[in-house]
């Protein structure tokens, strides 16, 4: 039997506490980080997964001191310009979510040139968000619809993103952060210990086997039951 393939989206969290851990700067804890999105983003299509959303920058990040802030900006930057090539060659879909208008000017080109030259690849679609707060995106997606418009489910989900399957969390915490509220509506939530440098290939092969055993039922009843009234 083919598996159906599915939405996963990860909080990766605790960046910070893996460098003090070992007596290091944040952006060292950012780096590692980078490294696991690179793992992650390998590991994926091989564990099912057809769309993969990352959290990688809140809205409320940008509380945080400059100098992180602008470490983070630039790993965003390295990031877009070295693995636009790798994503194209195989399969993989890049596009950001999010406020780009706060974003360095040298962020914005790099998300539009890594967009327009993987735009057409199938096999993944990798979502970046970055500069995200899901109230804002609710609040443009409602907005989009218009005084007197469309107000159904459908078209709210329309101007927001695709429904998430699984919702992963690294490093203990267990909340939403305002990320992908209305998209998250039935998923399956995991929160793992693991910080998020440390995240790999098995932790994703583990995470999705884990989904697949549930049983989502979205609000109805399971069919032995529904045959047993
Ligand atoms: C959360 O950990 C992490 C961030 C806010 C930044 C995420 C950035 C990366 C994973 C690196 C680069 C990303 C890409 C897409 C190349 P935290 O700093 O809040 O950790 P803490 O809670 O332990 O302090």
């Amino acid at each position: 039997m083919t598996q159906s393939t599915c939405h996963v989206a990860i909080i990766m969290d605790g960046n910070g506490r893996w460098a003090a851990d070992r007596g290091l700067p944040r952006i060292a804890g950012h780096r590692k980080g980078a490294d696991a999105v690179r793992r992650t983003v390998e590991a994926a299509p091989g564990c099912g997964i057809d769309v993969l959303t990352l959290y990688a920058f809140s809205s409320d990040n940008w509380r945080r001191p400059p100098e992180e802030v602008n470490a983070i900006m630039r790993l965003f930057r390295i990031y877009l310009e070295q693995e636009v090539e790798r994503c194209a060659a195989n399969g993989v879909r890049l596009s950001v979510i999010g406020r780009r208008d706060r974003l360095p000017a040298s962020v914005v080109a790099a998300i539009a040139s890594a967009e327009g030259a993987t735009r057409d690849c199938g096999v993944l679609h990798l979502r970046l968000a970055v500069d995200y707060s899901s109230r804002d995106e609710m609040v443009r997606a409602a907005r989009a619809c218009g005084v007197s418009g469309d107000w159904s489910r459908e078209a709210l989900s329309a101007g927001v993103g695709p429904d998430v399957d699984l919702l992963i969390r690294t490093s203990g915490e267990r909340r939403l952060s305002d990320f992908l509220l209305w998209e998250c509506a039935y998923a399956e939530m995991l929160f793992i210990e693991r910080r998020w440098p440390e995240f790999g290939a098995r932790d994703l092969e583990d995470a999705v086997a884990w989904f697949r055993s549930r049983e989502r039922r979205f609000g109805a009843i399971p069919e032995p039951r529904l045959a047993a009234r």
